[in-house]
């Protein structure tokens, strides 16, 4: 396990391409199951989670190649339906194959996910929606089991928006008999990218960003090939680096109509904010940092992967902000690492309690999860001293090459590889 020594106090400045979005990757590769041949995916980003959904595919018996931000995957001869518990464990999102190896094939074996640091994260919705196609559902040994001769069009209504349960059932609804409704669905641009993707294979899918996703299934679809959408929750980061550091930074490679939410509360935290061309320009000068409250919610509301970013932007704002997370209640384990740093943060309930202080001082803080560390590293770029953020796999899992990026704009963090951290 590696971790992540930072020197605090530098300006970030200069110039910085957004990668292809994790999150957008992870849903798109699973839908190359739906097709036989191959498809490829531009712009995907070298990350780990990419990597461990690489290990999916070819244990299922696809040829993967990746290379330059290219990932083509020839799925013509599958040989399991099964994606083991060892991977699945490792990442939620290696569920997304349920959906696509059903509905082409008739039968998916794959591991129940186990917990998660940020509290429960139920799959009843991706299940429901599966059964509501007509799939036989069962757990066995920790494994869920589906099965379908045919599915068939359904209306669902989920209760909940969830972006992996709208793409797992959109990935069987495809190849399903009839038309599919699904009411509720996951307005996410990840989600997005994912139904552009589909019917480049020739899926029939309309309501296209908006909550009601209507499927006219088809009986076959060929393979295809798509630009995975850039990152918005590594350019957020990036934007509050720029901010938390009294820096300025362009960013390039990026859909600012992704970005709505985060730039509106960047401007009210007293970022100054330019947005043309497409290109992005986010800077803040010594002024103070304005306390700005902060809700999560659905996009395109405030994401809940930037709440832990956000709490570390604020912990030195002048005066005190809520922020308060609707979609993962318990999802604060970043605060006590925060807090190791100086900060005053108080968590009720399902809202943080930022005090601003007027400096962090670096200290070893641990890792805890993926954006948790993302947290740990920007408080790091601000705290006085030296910070060190252990267990930093976490980051890798889903930013690409962070600590790299940041110091070509003027960080100054090393890697130090290692075991015992
Ligand atoms: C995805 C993202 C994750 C992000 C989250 C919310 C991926 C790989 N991960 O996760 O980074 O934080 O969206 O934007 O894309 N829920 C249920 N039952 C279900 C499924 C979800 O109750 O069957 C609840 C969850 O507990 C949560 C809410 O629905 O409260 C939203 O979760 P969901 O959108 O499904 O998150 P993920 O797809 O797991």
């Amino acid at each position: 396990m590696d971790k992540l020594i930072i020197e605090g106090g530098h300006p970030l400045r200069g110039q910085i391409s957004i990668s292809g979005a994790k999150n957008a990757s992870l849903v798109l590769m699973p839908a190359a199951l739906l097709a036989n041949g191959v498809s490829v995916f531009r712009n995907t980003p070298e990350l780990n989670d990419v990597y461990t959904m690489i290990k999916i595919m070819k244990h299922l018996g696809a040829e993967v190649n990746f290379s330059d931000h290219v990932i083509s995957i020839d799925t013509s001869v599958l040989t399991s339906m099964e994606a083991p518990y060892e991977l699945v464990k490792k990442m939620r999102a290696s569920f997304y194959v349920l959906g696509p190896l059903l509905a082409k094939y008739g039968y998916a074996k794959v591991s129940l996910p186990g917990g998660c640091a940020w509290g429960p994260r139920p799959i009843n919705l991706h299940l429901e929606g599966l059964k509501k196609l007509g799939a036989e559902i069962e757990l066995d040994a920790g494994y869920i089991i589906a099965r379908s001769r045919k599915l068939v069009g359904a209306k669902i209504n989920f209760d909940k928006s969830s972006v992996g349960a709208t793409g797992n059932v959109l990935m069987a609804a495809v190849l399903a008999k009839g038309t599919t409704v699904i009411n509720n669905a996951a307005m996410e641009p990840e989600i997005t990218n994912l139904t552009h993707f589909l019917n480049k294979m020739g899926a029939r899918i309309s309501g296209i960003e908006t909550p009601i996703l209507t499927i006219e299934g088809v009986d076959e679809l060929k393979p295809a090939e798509i630009e995975t959408i850039p990152d918005r929750i590594e350019a957020g980061t990036l934007m509050i680096a720029a901010a938390m550091t009294r820096g300025s930074v362009t960013f390039t490679n990026i859909r600012d109509n992704h970005l709505i939410a985060v730039l509106a509360r960047l401007e009210d935290a007293g970022a100054k904010v330019l947005n043309q061309n497409g290109l992005v320009m986010v800077s803040l000068d010594n002024s103070d940092i304005i306390p700005s409250d902060v809700t999560t919610s659905i996009f395109p509301g405030f994401p809940t992967d930037m709440q832990a970013q956000w709490i570390a932007y604020m912990s030195t704002a002048f005066g005190t902000s809520t922020i308060t997370d609707t979609i993962y209640l318990d999802r604060f384990a970043h605060v006590p690492e925060i807090n190791r740093l100086g900060a005053d943060i108080t968590v009720k309930e399902n809202s943080a309690i930022v005090r601003g202080v007027p400096k962090l001082n670096g200290a070893k803080v641990m890792s805890t999860d993926l954006r948790a560390s993302a947290s740990l590293v920007l408080a790091g770029l601000i705290a006085e001293g030296t910070t060190e953020v252990l267990r930093v796999y976490h980051l890798d899992r889903g930013y690409e090459k962070l600590e790299e990026k940041l110091n070509s704009l003027g960080a100054r963090i090393q890697r130090v590889a290692g075991s015992e951290y």
